[in-house]
């Protein structure tokens, strides 16, 4: 049986060169985008059945996560982190997730998230004890700078990285303690990914009725109907004919989403979807994002550092080193509110270890800096924070 291997091409590719070793150039490349491009073609045409989607899966999730961590792919895609599984199985935690969780009820929680990559000797906290919940049906986004762990978050929630601790559950799932089938499970059938980068998202050579069709044949179930629903859905369907390189990098995304949306998953995870577009085409972007949540009920979670992603979500989460520090959420009956400050009430998280992070703003505007001591009284139900020159 013909395997199909796309993901495995690149990942081959990118190892040899990686390693200091020559890569495929010239006719060698030229043959990989051809078998490439027929092994596509074959598929789409049901020439070869999806029979290895378990192993492309497999390849696909450790390129994803190679692509996302920028490091090099050893040994076999998957690996055996979950190994133990099912030992431990018995003493898993109660999960606060359901699969069939009603709209507005937890779908992903997060509790006390810990992931530590090690280059060498040294060892980078991305993320340092987070906290957060999110619930089915919201369009919620996560802000932070750069560097303070929104992809790491997004991989752990995706499937595609393992946290080193803490709990991660999503739709039902335990996520720290999966098997590796389960895995590929989760990210065919329950999680869709849109990333920044255009190229990531589609096949530039297949149209994008097809682009929409190959995640679906890949899960064996192949539904033009409700490829065109979706393109349709991201206000498409008049450009399903067209490859990627005839649209604008809106529309590209569009098509992105309805390809993240292709097997019915139940949640969206995008990396700083509009990251490359203008402020006017990304505000379409997102407002197919709520779109879709409307039609199809999907949960969305979309990181960002652009704060002005504020108004097209119901609330908004930020991060700072790690963990998340504040929120604001949409108030009802001020959806057209132009003012973020306006439309969303905002507070500030106190995680399960009774920490919270001060505003930056706050502290800049009484001038204090950390790390240093606070006195705190309690006055009434009023916590008051004096700097150390009051406090005396
Ligand atoms: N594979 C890795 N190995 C070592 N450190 C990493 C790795 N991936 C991320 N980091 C570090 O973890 C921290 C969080 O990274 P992450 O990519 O999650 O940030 P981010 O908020 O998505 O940033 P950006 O907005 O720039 O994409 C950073 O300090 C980063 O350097
Ligand atoms: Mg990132």
């Amino acid at each position: 049986m013909p395997r199909f291997r796309l993901p495995a091409i690149s990942l081959r590719r990118r190892r040899g060169k990686k390693a200091g070793k020559k890569g495929p150039g010239g006719f060698e490349a030229y043959e990989a985008k051809e078998t490439r491009e027929r092994e596509i073609r074959e598929i789409l045409e049901g020439k070869v059945s999806a029979e290895a989607e378990v192993e492309a899966e497999a390849d696909a999730g450790a390129e994803a996560e190679a692509v996302n961590k920028g490091v090099e792919v050893e040994g076999e895609a998957g690996g055996t982190e979950e190994e133990g599984v099912d030992e431990e199985v018995s003493s898993a935690p109660p999960n606060p997730t359901r699969p069939d969780a009603a709209p507005g009820e937890p779908f992903i929680v997060c509790q006390n998230l810990v992931k530590i990559y090690k280059i060498e000797d040294i060892e980078v906290f991305a993320l340092q004890g987070l906290d957060l919940e999110i619930k089915r049906g919201e369009v919620m986004a996560i802000i932070g700078a750069s560097g303070s762990g929104k992809s790491t978050l997004l991989n752990v929630l995706g499937g595609l990285d393992t946290p080193t601790a803490g709990r991660a559950f999503s739709a039902g799932w335990d996520l720290l303690r999966m098997s590796r089938r389960d895995r590929i499970r989760y990210k065919r059938q329950c999680v869709g990914f849109v990333w920044q980068n255009v190229t990531r998202n589609l096949i530039p050579y297949l149209t994008a009725l097809e682009n929409v069709e190959l995640p679906m044949l890949l899960n064996g179930k192949l539904d033009r109907k409700r490829a065109k629903e979706l393109l349709a859905a991201v206000e498409l369907d008049h450009r399903m004919y067209h490859t990627p390189r005839l649209m604008s990098g809106g529309e590209q995304q569009r098509v992105a989403i309805a390809i993240a949306m292709a097997n019915n998953p139940s949640i969206i995870l995008a990396d700083e979807p509009t990251g490359s577009l203008d402020t006017r085409t990304g505000a379409t972007v997102l407002k197919v994002f709520n779109q879709i949540r409307d039609i199809y009920g999907v949960t969305v979670v979309i990181v960002t550092h652009d704060h002005g992603i504020a108004n097209a979500v119901d609330r908004w989460v930020e991060i700072r080193d790690g963990k998340t520090s504040s929120e604001a959420v949409r108030r009802y009956g001020d959806e057209q509110a132009v003012d973020p400050e306006e439309s969303h009430d905002r507070y500030t998280l106190l995680d399960s270890a009774g920490r919270l992070q001060l505003p930056i703003s706050y502290i800049e505007t009484i001038g204090i800096k950390g790390p240093g001591r606070m006195k705190l009284t309690v006055e009434g139900r009023r916590i008051v924070i004096e700097p150390p020159d009051k406090a005396g």
